[in-house]
């Protein structure tokens, strides 16, 4: 198990937080406000807009729907290639791997005084049995929460609402560790079952969870500077919304939990619109389908 990293912890022991936005340039609108005054009102969508597939008459071997990609460049990047600091990698990160659900974290101080809340869309289900998921702290400052993870070992998630978005990007203030984000998101701490932290009253689904695994990750250039620490946290509670929960207890509807999903640089979209693609059938099946049949054939002729 992974000792707590103290003596980081007490080094951003500090009244007033750095602010790393300016190095990261997040922000591509020198006036996001004209920008977004020009722009349409955020349409509530209260149901999931189900169209066919991408290519609904797609047979085995088809490959891509449409040939686009025969005339594309491919750029290749060395991450490390020179001018090319950790930030231009973690931009290409987030605007390339889209969508990233919005985990909203709660954690409690080591002396159990203070309430922490953020977002953090470095998180993904991590495994079924026992149920755990992973989250991303990229910061080369170890984070409130983290910090409070590793000494407690407790944390809730609650996943992001599009009714949530705006309080949860303002979770992310660079708030001191001695000041609780939940008051000045504007969120409500729902007192948990078997974890000291609470979870976000307003979100159709939160989980308790405890803390499972560590992983840190260390500067190529530099490896005795720590730059990410993936924490892996097994679920030892689910709450979900009734009105989101089928009658097994088993599936969460999209269309209540209305999530947002995270992209690039300031951008968050809804997910509204699906379409359903079933898995392929068992291949024992398929194997008597002429199309699959000539496929197996013409790769064991290579
Ligand atoms: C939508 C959103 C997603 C974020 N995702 C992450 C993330 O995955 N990992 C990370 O280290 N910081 C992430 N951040 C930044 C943290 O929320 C931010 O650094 C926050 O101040 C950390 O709070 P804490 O010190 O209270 O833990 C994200 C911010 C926003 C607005």
């Amino acid at each position: 198990m992974h000792s707590p990293k103290v003596e980081q912890v007490e080094q951003v022991e500090q009244v007033e937080a750095p602010d790393q936005e300016a190095a990261i340039q997040r922000n591509p609108h020198t006036d996001f406000a004209a920008v977004e005054t020009k722009r349409p009102l955020y349409e509530v969508h209260q149901s999931l807009n189900i169209t066919k597939t991408p290519n609904p008459s797609w047979q085995p071997g088809d490959g891509a729907s449409n040939q686009d990609w025969k005339s594309q460049k491919s750029v290749s990047i060395d991450p490390y290639e020179e001018g090319r600091g950790p930030w231009l990698n973690y931009k290409l990160l987030t605007s390339a791997t889209v969508p990233r659900p919005i985990a909203l974290a709660s954690t409690v101080s080591a002396d159990g005084k203070t309430a922490n809340l953020a977002p953090f869309s470095f998180w993904q289900c991590a495994a079924v049995d026992p149920p755990m998921y992973s989250i991303s702290f990229t910061g080369r400052a170890v984070n409130d929460t983290l910090a409070n993870l590793l000494a407690t070992k407790e944390m809730c998630i609650s996943m992001t609402s599009d009714w949530l978005i705006e309080a949860a990007n303002f979770a992310s203030v660079n708030a001191p560790r001695h000041v609780s984000e939940w008051r000045l998101a504007g969120l409500t701490p729902k007192a948990s079952d078997l974890v000291q932290p609470a979870h976000v009253a307003e979100s159709p689904y939160s989980v308790e969870c405890k803390l499972h695994s560590v992983q840190d990750f260390y500067a190529k250039t530099d490896p005795t500077v720590r730059t990410s620490t993936m924490v892996v946290v097994e679920v030892v509670r689910f709450h979900v919304w009734d009105d989101a929960l089928s009658d097994d207890r088993a599936t969460a509807d999209m269309a209540k939990l209305r999530p947002v999903f995270r992209a690039g640089g300031i951008m968050y979209g809804p997910c509204s619109d699906a379409f359903e693609l079933p898995r392929p059938a068992a291949f024992r099946e398929l194997r008597v389908d002429e199309a699959v049949q000539s496929l197996i054939a013409e790769e064991s002729s290579e």
